[in-house]
């Protein structure tokens, strides 16, 4: 109703200064500058009386939300920190699954289904899967975003239940399938995986993660600028940056999650090349989730998810010989003449 009578006051108001000013111009009792500063003052009153009138149908909208907000802010997290933590001891880094499944909230079918693998340090489990199929899920319960609903995730041989989840993230460095870069400059961004990372590790961390060249490239060097969301990189240059700001964290577990898909093929193969020549990271747990067969074809372990379930799981030689589901990825890859 606001609105429709607002303006017919409006209107209806100016249509009655101008037929009364007009008849007194008309008859020489009035200058027609008089006229139009009357216009605009009664305008201006009118104008108020409408932002007034605009403040009451706001109050309630503005009152919902709060209630909405508030109801946001008071959620409280269902993965929370057990009361009595197990400390981590100096055990070597590892990385297991036992049965895992997994339900988001109010979903009908899980997610996740029978997720079963033991990885030890200096190797690399990959992950592979069609859209859709839990690749991301299954990396999100590392870090224990989310509870599993039967089975267990165990990082270092503890299970993710049983430890503290600030030192368990510290255990874990996670490079998420949308890289997100902060402004600030590339050091300030490569410093959020370890605040004391020197120049040095910077620049090896860069190197490893195949970003050296294009930053290099820069007179201002790591002082070069990020702007808001790394826009400034394209996506490969974001996702290399995004790796390197990982690599730099000094953790049992690197995850990848799908953060090679935006590399050329030469580039993807390069660095992880690199992260196995690498003396820090070859004794660490990698997992690479990938869309391409020839990114995970030489991981020691790859997994192979449908529907979410894990239908695979072994060597690449093993899975193309044996596995229906890896047989149908690695034939949609590969074009006749192809085959290697
Ligand atoms: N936060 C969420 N809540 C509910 N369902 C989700 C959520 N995230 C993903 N899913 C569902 O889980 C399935 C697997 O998703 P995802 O792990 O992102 O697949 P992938 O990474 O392999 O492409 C999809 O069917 C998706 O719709
Ligand atoms: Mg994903």
């Amino acid at each position: 109703m606001m609105m429709p009578v607002m303006t017919l006051i409006m209107s209806g108001t100016n249509i009655a200064i101008d037929w009364w000013g007009g008849h007194l111009i008309a008859a020489q009792a009035m200058q027609t500058g008089n006229l139009i500063a009357f216009i605009t003052y009664a305008m201006q009153i009118l104008m108020s009386f409408m932002m007034l009138s605009m403040i009451f149908v706001f109050i309630p909208r503005a009152q919902a939300s709060a209630v909405r907000i508030n109801e946001v802010l008071d959620q409280t997290t269902t993965v929370k920190s057990p009361a009595n933590p197990t400390p981590f001891a100096d055990t070597t880094p590892e990385l297991q699954f036992d049965h895992v499944q997994f339900r988001y909230h109010g979903a009908e079918d899980p997610a996740l289904q029978g997720v079963d693998f033991d990885m030890k340090a200096g190797q690399t489990l990959a992950i592979i899967g069609g859209t859709g199929s839990g690749k991301s899920t299954l990396v999100n319960l590392i870090p224990r975003f989310y509870d599993v609903e039967e089975g267990a995730v165990k990082v270092n041989g503890m299970n993710v239940k049983d430890v503290d989840l600030d030192e368990l993230h510290r255990k874990i460095a996670f490079v998420p399938q949308k890289a997100n870069l902060f402004s600030g400059t590339v050091r300030s961004n490569m410093q959020y995986g370890n605040d004391d990372a020197t120049d040095d590790e910077i620049w090896h961390a860069l190197e490893v993660a195949q970003a050296k060249d294009f930053i290099a490239a820069n007179p201002e060097g790591l002082d070069y600028q990020v702007e808001q969301g790394g826009d400034n990189f394209s996506g490969g240059q974001k996702q290399r940056l995004a790796i390197a700001r990982a690599l730099i964290k000094d953790a049992a577990v690197y995850v990848f999650d799908d953060s090679f898909s935006a590399l050329d093929f030469k580039t993807d193969a390069e660095l992880r090349q690199a992260l196995k020549d690498d003396e820090k990271i070859s004794q660490r747990v990698v997992v690479i989730v990938g869309q391409r067969v020839s990114t995970v074809a030489d991981a020691d372990t790859i997994v192979v998810l449908d529907n979410g379930k894990m239908v695979g799981r072994g060597k690449h030689a093993e899975l193309k010989a044996n596995n229906e589901t890896y047989r149908e990825i690695v034939n949609s890859q590969i074009r006749e003449g192809d085959e290697k």
